[in-house]
């Protein structure tokens, strides 16, 4: 396959939970784009050329396959590939800073700078530089000053595209988003840029849909998309202990001021918390920001959202205590789920890591399960694992069990028989409903005593 077959090279540094799937999206939509993802980790680049992709995700196997070798290509050679780009998304990883000035709400931006210094010492051609991941607002600005800062007489337009996919509907997000968001200087080279990157998205998303904006608006615009995101949940999951003290349903409130338009239905669902890698972080990086402004008041705003993330969790640990007698210890807990949400491995921040300590340190016999985030489950706990059986089956988990504690909100834990898996557990037998997705009355009148976020409690005592 001669090499100008391709109208363009592009490269994106990261091959994660966002570099893999939008990749390999852009690349199934443009075939006369060249699209190859670089990464430090060969493991991983390996495994994206495997039918055992590094993440599950549904529907994206299918996608990966349908450019493999054609124009998708994942490789560790990335001074080659940086080289060879037009086009460069960075999509490394910028979790929270754990050391120094700034630790546990500032971005680390050390992967993100050793890109950007990686791609000023290789390149001997003018490159456009997309920041993919999620940046703390004007970070494009020391990007330009590192990149341009070259005697090489070659010039870095930074551009800002932020990424609104979520896990467990990456290939759905990725095929059909609300929107596409492109900052960029509004200089000619600026704009010009801008257009070619719209015209990636072009390929498949709707004009409409593929918003532009000066740079700081967009890498300001995907903080604040996560920020108010977040804050639905912890509004809704401040209402559920309300619900739980007034015998109101939590849901039936949603229900009710979601069809309010101006409210909205989606993201009202309350649940033992919100995990996954991002709203954290992300919300904690906007407060660290506001106080860097000095805008102390809007810092405080923001920070309340994950104070009352950690509230709920605490409180649905409470309750499993306090009303299994005061104590779990030596008690066959079961958690049903461990990702931090439906239709993902992922469990990074998940909810059930925070129970899972709570439950160990009140000595119980913690037993895991899920069906595709049990290796995660293995690693996140690694420093325990031995006081925690890991097991694929729940009817197996449930064995004996004192409770079942619903930590995600897989489909298949809705139709389990739960007439089978309460006539083998221990008596009384609890379930815990951090997700409100079970029968609650079919259960109790099995025998459960059952306690579900934001509704009153079912029980047999
Ligand atoms: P990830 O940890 O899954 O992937 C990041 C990858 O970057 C890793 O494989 C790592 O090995 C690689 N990497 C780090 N430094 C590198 C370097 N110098 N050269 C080459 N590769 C390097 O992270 P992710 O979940 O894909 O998130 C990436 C960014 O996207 C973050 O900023 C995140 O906030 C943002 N984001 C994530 C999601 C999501 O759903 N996970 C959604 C939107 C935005
Ligand atoms: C979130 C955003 O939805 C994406 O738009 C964004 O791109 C991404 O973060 C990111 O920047 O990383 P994600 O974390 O993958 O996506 O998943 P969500 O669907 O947002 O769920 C986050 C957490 O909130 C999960 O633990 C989920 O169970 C919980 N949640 C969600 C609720 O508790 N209630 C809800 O109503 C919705």
């Amino acid at each position: 396959m001669p090499e100008n077959k391709f109208r363009k090279h592009i490269v994106c540094i990261g091959a994660g939970y966002v570099g893999g799937p939008t990749m390999a999206m852009i690349a199934a939509r443009c075939p006369n784009y060249e699209v190859t993802v670089v990464d430090i980790n060969p493991a991983r680049i390996a495994d994206w050329q495997t039918d055992n992709l590094p993440i599950y995700e549904p529907g994206l196997l299918e996608l990966v396959r349908q450019s493999l070798g054609r124009n998708l290509f994942f490789s560790t050679d990335i001074n080659a590939n940086i080289r060879k780009a037009d086009i460069i998304f960075v999509s490394v990883n910028t979790p929270t800073k754990t050391y120094g000035e700034g630790a546990g709400k500032a971005a680390d931006l050390q992967y993100w700078e050793k890109t950007a210094r990686n791609i000023l010492e290789v390149s001997e051609s003018n490159k456009i530089i997309i920041e993919k991941s999620t940046l703390p607002v004007r970070t494009a600005h020391a990007m330009e000053r590192i990149l341009n800062a070259n005697d090489k007489g070659l010039h870095f337009e930074v551009l800002s595209n932020p990424e609104f996919l979520a896990e467990g509907s990456a290939v759905a997000d990725l095929e059909n988003p609300d929107r596409v968001l492109v900052g960029s200087r509004e200089t000619e080279s600026g704009l010009r840029a801008r257009q070619e990157v719209v015209e990636i998205y072009a390929n498949w998303v709707a004009p409409e849909c593929i918003i532009t904006s000066n740079l700081w608006s967009a890498e300001l615009s995907k903080l604040v998309a996560n920020a108010f995101l977040a804050q639905r949940i912890s509004s809704i999951n401040s209402i559920s202990a309300l619900c739980e003290q007034t015998e109101a349903s939590v849901r039936e409130v949603a229900l009710a001021i979601g069809t309010d338009s101006r409210i909205g239905a989606k993201f009202l669902n309350a649940s033992v918390g919100f995990g996954g890698s991002c709203f954290k972080k992300d919300i904690l990086n906007l407060v660290y920001i506001c106080e860097h402004y000095g805008l102390n008041e809007v810092a405080r705003y923001w920070e309340s959202v994950v104070m009352m993330n950690e509230y709920q969790q605490q409180r649905f640990i409470t309750t499993m205590i306090k009303v299994m007698f005061n104590t779990v210890a030596d008690k066959r807990i079961v958690l049903l789920g461990f990702a931090f949400k439906a239709n993902t491995s992922d469990t990074r921040e998940s909810p059930a890591i925070f129970v899972s300590r709570k439950l160990l340190s009140e000595h119980a016999r913690l037993v895991i399960t899920d069906p595709k985030a049990l290796d995660n489950a293995r690693t996140d706990l690694s420093d325990c694992a031995d006081r925690i059986e890991f097991c694929e089956d729940p009817y197996v988990a449930s064995k004996k069990a004192h409770a079942l504690a619903v930590m995600t909100e897989w489909n298949q834990y809705k139709e389990l028989d739960y007439e089978r898996i309460f006539e083998q557990m221990e008596k009384p037998a609890f379930i815990f409903d951090g997700r409100d997705i079970l029968d609650h009355e079919k259960l109790f009148n099995i025998g459960f005593n059952v306690f579900t976020i934001g509704k009153p409690p079912l029980k047999h005592f």
